[in-house]
């Protein structure tokens, strides 16, 4: 089976791990710090807090960003369901932004139009979740600018976008948002098995951040305690435990360094996918600027959704995992169940019925991407 994404672990990897397993720290060591320190300087962020999930990293950087019930979070519904949930476990209120669907991300002008109209009623939102799907950026210099005009903060889920650029810079470096999120999941472009990191350029956020990882507990003597003495420990916020292990933090150290091969290599097959791929098989092709997406996913768009279910069910025969990214979070029954209605972002419902997520990850081959385009361009579709 050739599937739509996969983790590549070489011996360097495993040697990593294995390195940590033979000291006395499996979690809380010295481990963690460094794969902080490499993530927050691959992407220019001033600070990087690693975490146990991208969802735990969601959950905090909301509760880092003072997200409670009577909130209002918006978010992107061509996403997974972390996006959203993370602010519903604060107890916030969750609304979504249709999309533009030659990116799958947010549309700024309805952004721009939805905050119009929500300026009116005084139902702004104090949070907005971007997400830049499948690798590429949203349009940061537009959403801080509608951030700064209608005051509310920015987190960018980045998920799948490490190693990512943006007007030339990478994504992480949060000059146009508050906090960036990374997923270090197993199928994502650098994997810990599961982990995430959250980016910010205030050390106050950095410090939230890293007490609510830890039971909101703090080494630190608090000026207005008298000490017991040394092994005194104050916890001053309902914090969890999300820590990551020293084990995850060595994969992801070491996966780290291989990331400029990983994105050539990711950049090389999407490259081929498109020079092969007929219009007759597919109706539209992934096109971000080659050197500015992380290619973490790679959707094509069928010409209606019969022809994306045969395409889908052809390569499924022939050991093919495609993949269908995503079908509207709303869609969810939990979302239903909170009153959102199919039509609600028509853009994104588009999206969903016709897109197709072609295998693309580091030990994909040529000739695998051949094998996939001959089996779509050979379709007998209508
Ligand atoms: C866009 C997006 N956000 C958040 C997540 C959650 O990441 P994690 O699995 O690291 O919690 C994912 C994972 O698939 C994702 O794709």
């Amino acid at each position: 089976m050739i599937p739509y994404a996969c983790p590549d672990i070489n011996q360097d990897d495993i040697a990593a791990v294995v390195a940590v397993l033979q000291t006395d720290w499996l979690t809380q060591g010295p481990v963690v710090p460094r794969f902080e320190r490499a993530v927050a300087d691959y992407c220019q962020a001033s600070f990087a807090v690693a975490v146990s999930s991208a969802t735990a990293a969601l959950h905090l950087s909301c509760l880092a960003l003072q997200v409670g019930p009577g909130s209002r979070v918006w978010t992107s519904p061509n996403t997974f369901v972390a996006s959203a949930n993370c602010a519903r476990y604060c107890g916030a209120e969750v609304d979504f932004v249709d999309i533009d669907a030659t990116t799958g991300n947010l549309s700024v002008p309805l952004l721009a139009s939805k905050l119009a109209v929500a300026d009116q009623h005084g139902t702004l939102p104090h949070v907005l979740i971007v997400v830049h799907f499948a690798g590429q950026s949203c349009e940061m210099a537009e959403v801080a600018k509608l951030a700064q005009q209608y005051g509310f903060k920015v987190i960018e889920d980045a998920s799948h976008a490490l190693g990512a650029c943006y007007q030339g810079e990478p994504v992480g470096n949060c000059r146009f948002s508050d906090i960036t999120v990374f997923s270090f999941h197993a199928v994502k472009l650098v994997a810990c098995g599961e982990g995430g990191v959250a980016c910010c350029a205030d050390p106050e956020l950095a410090e939230r951040v890293r007490l609510l990882r830890s039971h909101g507990i703090t080494r630190e003597q608090g000026a207005d305690e008298a000490s017991d003495g040394p092994w005194c420990y104050q916890q001053q916020l309902l914090g969890f435990n999300y820590r990551m292990t020293e084990m995850q933090a060595a994969l992801g150290l070491s996966q780290l360094a291989r990331l400029p091969q990983f994105l050539q290599r990711r950049r090389q097959l999407a490259a081929q996918y498109t020079a092969l791929l007929s219009p007759d098989a597919v109706l539209s092709l992934q096109t971000p600027e080659a050197e500015a997406s992380a290619w973490h996913l790679y959707v094509v768009r069928c010409h209606n959704a019969e022809v994306r279910r045969y395409h889908f069910e052809q390569l499924r025969a022939n050991d093919i995992a495609a993949n269908v990214h995503y079908i509207p979070v709303y869609w969810q029954p939990y979302y239903r169940a909170l009153g959102f209605e199919r039509g609600y972002c028509p853009q994104a419902e588009s999206y969903y019925a016709t897109a197709l997520t072609l295998p693309m990850h580091s030990r994909l081959t040529g000739a695998d991407v051949e094998q996939i385009v001959e089996i779509l361009n050979s379709g007998e579709v209508a």
